[in-house]
């Protein structure tokens, strides 16, 4: 989060000056969207009745996209996969997909609808946004014909990608965005290179990017420290994963660790615990959204500023290790256990008294907390943990996490599995961790999947400490960090684009050897 540098600084102001009838702040929207599925089948519909389910979803897009307008929001975000769902075989999604032109061509669909061949949702989303004057962001399918002239080219002779697409107030594409980093979705291709997709507005500038990607430094990183953007648009169909990594607590963590506004919409699919949508700002969360419980959509709206890095409420730059390396370290625990948060393996503390200043360490990450629990002890049971290391089953993602958590049950075996109520408040906490990257992201979740917005701060010397009062009964506290650049080279083979390399290396050898 290297703040305003003076000559960045001096940029912005050249750029806002420049921009006449720039404003201040804007009206955001987003919507929570339960989107109607496609039966299963392995036989793929027909054009006109893939086109009856997206219009069926649109439908309802078209009722928030007219309340958002109403309530005079300039932009609505609306979620990954909300037109047509995501269970598919590249056979079964193609009835759904339409070619999406660049955006330098120039064109609002709802003026010129056949300009690029038979687009019928992009003409629709174009006219919901003309119709309304609001920006538009959705995501639909985009394939894109190639031939045998090219080795990568799929069979069935098109790349499928997973697209972003914005109308602006008239209507106009002005942004294109093909997903990079794909989660199990084999209906898509992974674009040759992440792109780096930004658009301006007279409320600030916009990148774009989708669901997965965000845990990567391509292109979400570079388009917040490269591209200097104010404002993420994050369409996404996110399953909540407790104790890390829920929508609400890792998006919003996101935009304080980046120092940017996020505009997340998220699926509602309860029963795949996807809910959770929010619109977030440097400082704090300003509205989000999280509903296990009915089968609805949402709308949230809320004001935002639209240069956060000039507004006086943006916070200082921070320095995550500052604090943990200078500090004399409280004595490391003797009684430090290993445990798991889904597949990482963990060393963990637990929280013995009522209050204390503990240390847990796994490799060189040393993370340290300070607490007082309000009122007595009670009976549940707290953990320091430490990660650092590659995650999950894949291998591919360094992370480096100082949480601190309650354990499900007083068994200590349970500690880093889900848990969703808790009770004990810390009338004091301070977490920090001698972190080997830049790039971290506090969280704060509270008893029945809360956030805990204006009862928390990061200070710039890396702390997250609780401020205005006791805190609300915790579930999570973490400094959640990526350290992409120790990231695992992925398998080279495994991606279509890339199998061309691995086959044409050996080959090559070959070669040579002869
Ligand atoms: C799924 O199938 C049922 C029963 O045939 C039908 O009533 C329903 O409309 C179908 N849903 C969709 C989205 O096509
Ligand atoms: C947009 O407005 C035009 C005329 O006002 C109308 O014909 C059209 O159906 C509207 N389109 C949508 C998608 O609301
Ligand atoms: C946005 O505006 C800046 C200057 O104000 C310009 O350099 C940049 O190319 C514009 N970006 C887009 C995507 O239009
Ligand atoms: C949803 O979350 C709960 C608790 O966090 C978990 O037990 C369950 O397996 C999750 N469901 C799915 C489909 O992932
Ligand atoms: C952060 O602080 C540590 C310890 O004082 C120092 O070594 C490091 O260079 C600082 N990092 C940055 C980016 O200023
Ligand atoms: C802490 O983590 C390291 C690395 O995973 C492991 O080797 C060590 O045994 C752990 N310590 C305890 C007490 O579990
Ligand atoms: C924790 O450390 C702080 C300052 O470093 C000290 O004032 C406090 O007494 C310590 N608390 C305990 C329980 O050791
Ligand atoms: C804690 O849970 C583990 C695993 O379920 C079990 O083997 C152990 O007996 C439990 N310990 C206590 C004290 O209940
Ligand atoms: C302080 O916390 C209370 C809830 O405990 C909240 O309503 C209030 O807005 C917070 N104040 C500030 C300045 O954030």
């Amino acid at each position: 989060m290297a703040v305003s540098s003076f000559p960045t600084f001096v940029a912005f102001l050249a750029q806002i000056t420049l921009q006449v009838g720039a404003l201040d702040t804007f009206i955001a929207a987003v919507y929570e969207h339960a989107v109607i599925l496609p039966n299963k089948t392995e036989i793929p519909l027909s054009q006109d009745d893939a086109l009856i389910l997206m219009n069926k979803n649109i439908d309802i897009l078209e009722n928030a996209i007219s309340q958002a307008a109403k309530q005079d929001a300039q932009i609505i975000v609306t979620p990954e996969d909300a037109l047509y769902g995501w269970k598919f075989t590249r056979e079964t999604i193609f009835p759904y997909l339409e070619d999406i032109p660049d955006p330098r061509v120039n064109w609002i669909p709802c003026q010129d609808p056949r300009r690029f061949g038979h687009t019928p949702m992009q003409t629709r989303l174009s006219c919901l946004a003309k119709n309304n004057s609001i920006y538009v962001v959705a995501n639909i399918g985009d394939k894109k014909p190639c031939n045998y002239r090219d080795s990568a080219c799929p069979p069935n002779g098109y790349y499928q990608y997973n697209t972003n697409v914005v109308y602006d107030a008239e209507g106009k594409l002005v942004a294109r965005y093909h997903k990079y980093h794909l989660y199990s979705e084999p209906q898509f291709d992974v674009p040759e290179k992440p792109e780096l997709v930004t658009f301006n507005t007279t409320f600030g500038k916009f990148g774009i990017f989708t669901c997965f990607d965000i845990l990567f430094h391509e292109p979400s990183v570079t388009l917040v420290k490269d591209l200097h953007v104010d404002s993420i648009v994050f369409p996404t169909a996110w399953m909540n994963v407790l104790p890390l990594l829920t929508a609400i607590e890792f998006h919003s963590a996101w935009a304080v660790g980046m120092g940017v506004n996020v505009l997340a919409a998220n699926i509602h699919h309860v029963s795949l615990n996807m809910t959770g949508s929010g619109i977030y700002a440097p400082d704090s969360p300003k509205v989000y959204h999280y509903d296990m419980e009915t089968e609805l959509g949402k709308l949230l709206i809320s004001k935002l500023d639209a240069h956060p890095r000039i507004s006086p409420a943006y916070p200082a730059a921070v320095n995550w290790s500052v604090y943990a390396v200078t500090i004399k370290p409280f004595p490391v625990q003797k009684n430090t256990f290993g445990g798991f948060i889904s597949r990482d393996a963990f060393n963990f503390t637990e929280l013995f008294e009522n209050t204390g200043n503990l240390t847990v360490c796994q490799k060189d990450l040393c993370c340290h907390f300070s607490y007082r629990m309000l009122g007595e002890k009670k009976d549940e049971v707290y953990v320091l943990g430490a990660f650092s290391g590659l995650h999950g089953r894949r291998r591919r993602e360094y992370w480096q996490v100082c949480t601190v958590l309650k354990c499900k049950t007083t068994n200590l075996t349970t500690c880093g599995k889900p848990v969703e109520t808790a009770s004990t408040r810390f009338e004091t906490f301070s977490l920090s961790g001698t972190f080997g990257t830049e790039y971290v992201f506090p969280e704060v979740l509270v008893t029945k999947i809360h956030l805990s917005p204006g009862k928390f701060e990061v200070l710039t010397d890396g702390r997250l400490v609780n401020k205005n009062g006791s805190s609300e009964p915790i579930l999570t506290l973490a400094l959640f960090g990526r350290w992409f650049t120790k990231d695992a080279v992925p398998n080279s083979c495994g991606t279509s684009n890339l199998a061309m390399t691995c086959l044409l290396i050996p080959i090559f050898l070959m070669f040579i050897a002869l």
